[in-house]
């Protein structure tokens, strides 16, 4: 027998809940609300074909080949291109490429965060990113939010505290459109607030935005990245929601300084991201293509967002303790129950009942979260969004306690 001897750092990775949880969903008469998946039909199959054919065709020798390890400049120029026409300022010395938004951030955790580093984050947030700053060995501070975002009294009080200590935070990481798991969007005061916040105490904001093209509904507010001026502010962006996540591209904005830690980092990892897929994606771009795609996923996930809503309205039980959020984009929903209700307790009569979703204590560093819920309304079919929310309003109602008058 061998005895493999693990790196310390091994000791925090964890088999992940969800995914455990997630085996029981397989089962076909499960409607799962679980996934963070697009709805499939909108993949662009022959237009991805016609772009992977000129890929091939007019820059084989490229597209065959290793790449800048900042990304390929074809695929740069349409990105800067791109991300300008959406009100953003971006010159290509601040672009880099990346192997999707996760791969930014372990670059982001490589380059910032060293064992006991303060870091904070929403609660509830993307479990991707705590899964990574925590292997990392950050420590985390978390802010609850609301249904404008991150509720800043309690931020500016974290921060105050931390920085006293003399404990400044390395980051602050916020998903402020439609944000995973919660569909909430931080409002514009809150914008303003945060900047103002990073500029009194230095510091650095991470803007983790994949789902900000996605606004279906409300008023379309500027980036975090296009309001600072003061180059405190990363942004990752990712073609996994708007166009295929099969690509794996996504790309880092972020000040020139930075922009060169996270090249060197990202030479140790995966030397450059793979350069067909980027210049496929240059082509599709460049051909018009991703703003007519992003504009049916808009017209299908508002569809989608409404229906869900009304089924929730329709079946939930009425109480004063069951809330959900009402995003302007995206794909999820964010249920809290009455805070005695165990969504995990839940989830198992749920999938009894042929419903999956997550169980919201997965987006708490702290595993608090326990009576709340993530819903996605994305990839489940209209048909299903209905019948799968009767089933889960009444797996609700059979947990309610009637009310002590
Ligand atoms: C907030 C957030 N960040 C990052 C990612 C990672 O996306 P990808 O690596 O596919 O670009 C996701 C995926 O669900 C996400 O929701």
């Amino acid at each position: 027998m061998t005895t493999y001897t693990f790196s310390k750092m091994t000791a925090n990775l964890r088999r992940s809940e969800i995914r455990e949880l997630l085996k029981l969903t397989r089962r076909p008469e499960i409607i799962s609300f679980a996934g963070g998946l697009p709805d499939p039909s909108l993949f662009p199959y022959d237009e991805v074909a016609e772009s992977a054919e000129r890929a091939i065709r007019e820059r084989g020798d490229l597209a065959l080949q290793y790449s800048p390890t900042e990304g390929d400049p074809f695929l740069k120029e349409q990105l800067v291109k791109f991300m300008n026409s959406q009100g953003e300022n971006v010159r290509p010395e601040n672009l880099l490429i990346v192997s999707s938004s996760q791969q930014g951030l372990d670059l982001l955790s490589k380059v910032f965060i060293d064992p006991g580093s303060p870091i904070i984050v929403e609660m509830p947030s993307y479990v991707g990113s705590l899964q990574i700053f925590r292997f990392f060995s950050a420590d985390f501070h978390g802010i609850r939010m609301d249904a404008d975002g991150v509720i800043f009294e309690d931020l500016e009080r974290e921060v105050k505290a931390l920085c006293a200590e003399g404990r400044k935070p390395r980051f602050i990481y916020v998903i402020p459109d439609f944000q995973n798991p919660s569909g909430i969007t931080m409002s514009m005061e809150r914008h303003e607030k945060l900047l103002k916040l990073a500029h009194d105490h230095d510091l650095l904001i991470v803007e983790d935005a994949p789902y900000r093209e996605l606004r279906y509904a409300g008023k379309m507010l500027p980036s975090l990245y296009s309001m600072d001026k003061e180059n405190r502010v990363v942004c990752l962006k990712t073609f996994s929601k708007i166009f295929v996540p099969g690509f794996r591209i996504g790309w880092v904005l972020a000040p020139v300084e930075i922009i060169d830690k996270f090249v060197m980092a990202k030479q140790g990892t995966d030397l450059c991201t793979a350069a067909f897929n980027s210049i496929t994606a240059a082509y599709y771009i460049s051909m018009g293509h991703l703003n007519h795609l992003i504009e049916r996923a808009k017209k299908l996930y508002a569809q989608k967002g409404k229906i869900m809503l009304d089924a929730l309205e329709k079946y939930m039980p009425k109480d004063s303790d069951i809330w959900w959020s009402k995003p302007e984009g995206g794909m999820f929903l964010w249920v809290k129950l009455p805070e005695y209700m165990d969504a995990k307790e839940l989830f198992m009569q749920a999938v009894e009942q042929n419903v999956a979703y997550v169980i919201g204590s997965a987006f708490h560093w702290d595993g608090s979260g326990k009576n709340t819920l993530r819903l996605n309304y994305s990839f489940p079919s209209i048909d299903q969004i209905d019948k799968g929310v009767q089933r889960l309003a009444e797996v609700v109602k059979k947990n309610l306690r009637a009310k002590v008058a």
